[in-house]
C-alpha cells in the first residue's frame, strides 16, 4: 500500500544537469534556519557528506562524476539550529591542480590530462581524490576513497591532517574500502568493519575491524579468492562478512596506453553470474556461493535467520555493470539506456550454497539503509533513494520507507524540481530507558533544489516522511556519494 501518492515523471533535464559544477565557496560556520517547518530540538549531533566538489579546471570537464575532487560539507545540529561548514580535502592532486589550474592527474573513471593519449600513456599514477565516504573513527573524520589510504580531517573544522595510515594499520598507497559497516555491538563495543582488496590474477581481501571508541584494530584476516575483484561495498552479520564478486573481467591495456581510464577497463563477463564470498568474522574457512546474475554496488544489509539458518543478503541489482563510454557527456546520458537498480533479497544456505532470490523493490533505487543499530540483523524498515515514477530509469527524486516484513510503503518526493542524494536515517536517542521504535528518527535528506540551483536539506520524520523542515543551503553542492551521522 502506498500512502503518500506517488508522482509521474517530468523532471526537466537542465534542472537534474544543473547541480554538475564546481562548489565555489567554502563556509566556515554558517548558522541556518529552516526556510519550511521546525529544526527538531532533540536532533543532536553532525550530519558528514561527501562527494565530489571540483567537476573542471581550465574549462575541461572531468569524464565522469566519480573523478571530481572530495568535498565534505558537516551539518551541525543542537537545540533546534544547524550550523553549515564545508572544505574540500586538501590531497596532494587538489592542491596540485589548484596550483596548476588544469588537471595534473588522470582520473580513474576516464578524465584524462589534457595532451591527448600521448600525454596520458604509461601515466599510471592514481590520483586519491578523498571523494567517497566520510566517516568518525575514534576522535578522527576520515575521507574515504576505496582505492588507496584515508585523509583524516579535523572532525570541527574539516581542515585536512593528512593521509592516515591508521597508527601503522595500512601500509602506504594500501586500498582501504569507502564503505565502512558499523556494528553496532553484536561483540561488545560498536566497532568499524572494513576491507581492503589487493587485486590480480587472484585477490586478497583484508578484513579489519576497529574499536570505535578509540579506533585501535581489534582484528584482521586475509583471504584470496581466485580472479580479479571488483568490490565496492560489502554487508556485515554478527558472524560473517559479506561480499559479492561481480562477474567483471578488467583488460588494463587502454589504461597503460592512456586510452581510458582505469574503471573503463571493467567490462561485464556476458552471461556469467558472480559469486558471494561469505568470510566468517572468526577463524573459520570463507565460504563460496554462486550468485544470481547481476551487478552490484551496494547491499542493503545482511543477518542470519535464526529459524532458518539462511544467510540473508539484500542488495541493489543492476541488469549490467553500467559504464559511460569515452565518448560520451555523462550530462546527456540517456536514463533510458542504463540499467535501473532494484533491491532483491537472496536467501544463502550455506551448507549446500543454494540461493533463493525474492524482489523487495521493483522501483528503481540506489543508498539504501537501514536503522545503524539494526545492521546485522533482521531490520524491518529500509529507507532508500528512488526514481521519481514507479518504474523505469530515471533520476533519483523521492525517498522510500520500505517495510520488509510486510511490504509497505512510505514516499515523500522532491519532483518535479528536487533530486535527491543519499539518505541518512539517524535513529532518536533513547530515553528515560525505553527503547525507541525501529522506525522512530529522522531521516537527512541532501536535494539539488533545481528552481534555486542551490542545495537543500530536507529533515524528514523517519516514521511517515513527513516533512519536519527544509534547510535553503548557502551552497550549491553537486550530487554526492556517501555520508554517515556523528552524535557527538
Ligand atoms: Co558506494
Amino acid at each position: 500500500m502506498t500512502v503518500a501518492p506517488s508522482v509521474a515523471s517530468g523532471y526537466d533535464r537542465a534542472d537534474w544537469a544543473s547541480a554538475f559544477r564546481n562548489v565555489g565557496v567554502e563556509l566556515d560556520g554558517v548558522e541556518l534556519t529552516a526556510s519550511r517547518g521546525t529544526i527538531p530540538p532533540e536532533l543532536g549531533g553532525t550530519l558528514y557528506r561527501n562527494g565530489p566538489g571540483r567537476l573542471e579546471r581550465g574549462g575541461q570537464w572531468v569524464h565522469h562524476p566519480f573523478d571530481g575532487d572530495g568535498m565534505i560539507a558537516a551539518l551541525r545540529f543542537a537545540g533546534g539550529k544547524a550550523v553549515l561548514r564545508n572544505r574540500f580535502v586538501r590531497t596532494e592532486g587538489w592542491l596540485a591542480e589548484e596550483q596548476a589550474g588544469r588537471f595534473v592527474y588522470r582520473g580513474v573513471f576516464g578524465t584524462q590530462k589534457p595532451g591527448g593519449v600521448a600525454a596520458n600513456a604509461f601515466d599510471l599514477r592514481l590520483k586519491n581524490i578523498a571523494n567517497t565516504h566520510v566517516v568518525r573513527l575514534g576522535d578522527q573524520l576520515l575521507a574515504l576513497w576505496e582505492a588507496a589510504e584515508p585523509h583524516a580531517l579535523d572532525p570541527d573544522t574539516l581542515e585536512t591532517e593528512g593521509i592516515s595510515l591508521l597508527g601503522g594499520v595500512l601500509k602506504k598507497g594500501e586500498a582501504f574500502s569507502a564503505h565502512p559497516r558499523f556494528d553496532p555491538g553484536h561483540h561488545g563495543d560498536s566497532r568499524m568493519v572494513t576491507f581492503g582488496v589487493k587485486t590480480g590474477p587472484s585477490s586478497t581481501v583484508r578484513l579489519m575491524e576497529f574499536s570505535c571508541a578509540d579506533g585501535r584494530l581489534l582484528s584482521e584476516r586475509r583471504d584470496s579468492f581466485k580472479g580479479f575483484a571488483f568490490l565496492h561495498d560489502f554487508a556485515i552479520t554478527p558472524n560473517w562478512a559479506v561480499f559479492l564478486q561481480n562477474a567483471v573481467s578488467f583488460n588494463p591495456l587502454p589504461f597503460v596506453l592512456g586510452q581510458k581510464g582505469a574503471a573503463q577497463c571493467l567490462a561485464s563477463k556476458p552471461g556469467e553470474a558472480g559469486q558471494f564470498w561469505l568470510v566468517p568474522r572468526a577463524k573459520a574457512k570463507p565460504v563460496l556461493v554462486p550468485a544470481p546474475e547481476g551487478f552490484v554496488f551496494h547491499h542493503l544489509n545482511a543477518f542470519e535467520d535464526g529459524a532458518t539458518g539462511e544467510l540473508v543478503v539484500d542488495s541493489i541489482f543492476y541488469d549490467d555493470f553500467p559504464s559511460i563510454g569515452p565518448e560520451t557527456d555523462f550530462r546527456e546520458i540517456d536514463f533510458d539506456t542504463i540499467p535501473a537498480g532494484r533491491l532483491q533479497r537472496c536467501r544463502i544456505d550455506t551448507a549446500t550454497a543454494a540461493v533463493a532470490v525474492e524482489v523487495l523493490e521493483e522501483r528503481c533505487c540506489e543508498f539504501a539503509m537501514v536503522n545503524p543499530t539494526r545492521q546485522g540483523l533482521d531490520a524491518r524498515y529500509a529507507w532508500m533513494a528512488v526514481a521519481g515514477r514507479e518504474r523505469g530509469n530515471d533520476p533519483l527524486q523521492a525517498i522510500e520507507k520500505l517495510d520488509l516484513h510486510t511490504g509497505q510503503r512510505h514516499v515523500w518526493s522532491a519532483a518535479p524540481r528536487g533530486f535527491v542524494s543519499e539518505p541518512v536515517m539517524v535513529p532518536r536517542s533513547a530515553t528515560g530507558g525505553a527503547a525507541p521504535a525501529e522506525d522512530d528518527g529522522w531521516v537527512l535528506v541532501p536535494v539539488w533544489n533545481g528552481a534555486r540551483c542551490a542545495s537543500d536539506l530536507v529533515i524528514l520524520n523517519a516514521s511517515d516522511l513527513s516533512e519536519q523542515a527544509v534547510l535553503e543551503l548557502p551552497l550549491a553542492i553537486p550530487y554526492g556519494l556517501h555520508g554517515s551521522w556523528a552524535a557527538h
